[in-house]
């Protein structure tokens, strides 16, 4: 995992640049598996999120990641063919609303106002907020925020969690990008002054980029992660019961150590 997603991360910003409308569904499927026979699972992501879900743009249009990992091993288990496709974090929770995918992973964290619209299966990792910034930024805690543009994923618990910052400092600027890739661009560029990232990515993010830095911040919960589906689905008890079964054979351990480490 090296400098890939500076890669796939060019890639989208130029997409995005290039005003070519929305996005470019990337859709991929589990090869491995190729019987007709075989019921399919649609799973919707937002590969902007290393290490959960990724393109390594300099290998292969693969989407990779934790959540593929335990996608691909949980729905085979509960006998079906994955196919993932690509879309706008912002899309995922509608898209499983209106069934047009069947569920939705891409780490996301199960809220009340969400858990309104989709049903969340248990949770499979847990993380926290932390800052982006300029290496060179003054940053000990958020007062150092004060008067600041802070950015965050359009519709993500980041956003809340910016505006949260806000709130409490008044003279902060919120603004939104669709992907994070650009968000990682625009602090680069000193278009934002700080973007709010969950820990894990934020590392990942800033090993890839030697001229930004990470800080944790105060008073930030713990967030869970968890895979979103249709209210009232069936898959929800069978997604949960294959997950359990991966984790007492330490097959989900052993995808936290592959993918949870920053390199
Ligand atoms: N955990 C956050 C949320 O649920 C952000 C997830 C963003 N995921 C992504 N693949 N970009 O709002």
């Amino acid at each position: 995992m090296k400098k890939k997603w500076l890669f796939a991360a060019a890639a989208v910003l130029s997409l995005s640049l290039a005003g070519c409308g929305s996005n470019s569904d990337k859709t991929a499927t589990d090869n491995n598996n190729d019987q007709d026979n075989k019921k399919v699972l649609v799973m919707g992501t937002s590969a902007d999120f290393a290490p959960f879900e990724y393109i390594d743009s300099a290998k292969s249009d693969e989407i990779i990641g934790f959540d593929v990992d335990l996608a691909k091993a949980v729905t085979k288990k509960m006998g079906y063919q994955l196919k993932i496709q690509d879309m706008e974090f912002n899309s995922l929770i509608p898209a499983v609303q209106s069934k047009k995918i069947d569920f939705a992973m891409a780490g996301i964290t199960p809220n009340e106002k969400r858990a309104k619209v989709v049903d969340f299966t248990d949770s499979y990792y847990d993380t926290v907020d932390y800052i982006i910034t300029k290496k060179g930024a003054t940053f000990n805690g958020i007062d150092d925020l004060k008067g600041k543009k802070i950015g965050a994923q359009v519709s993500s618990i980041e956003e809340d969690t910016a505006n949260t910052i806000k709130d409490k400092l008044k003279t902060v600027k919120v603004e939104t990008r669709d992907r994070v890739p650009e968000l990682i661009q625009e602090v680069k560029l000193g278009r934002l002054d700080a973007i709010v990232l969950e820990d894990i990515v934020a590392k990942n993010y800033v090993k890839q980029n030697n001229d930004l830095k990470y800080s944790a911040i105060e008073g930030v919960e713990n967030q869970k992660k968890a895979a979103a589906f249709p209210k009232g689905s069936k898959l929800v008890t069978e997604f949960n019961k294959a997950v359990k079964e991966l984790d007492d054979a330490g097959e989900i351990d052993k995808m936290r150590a592959k993918w949870f480490k920053v390199e």
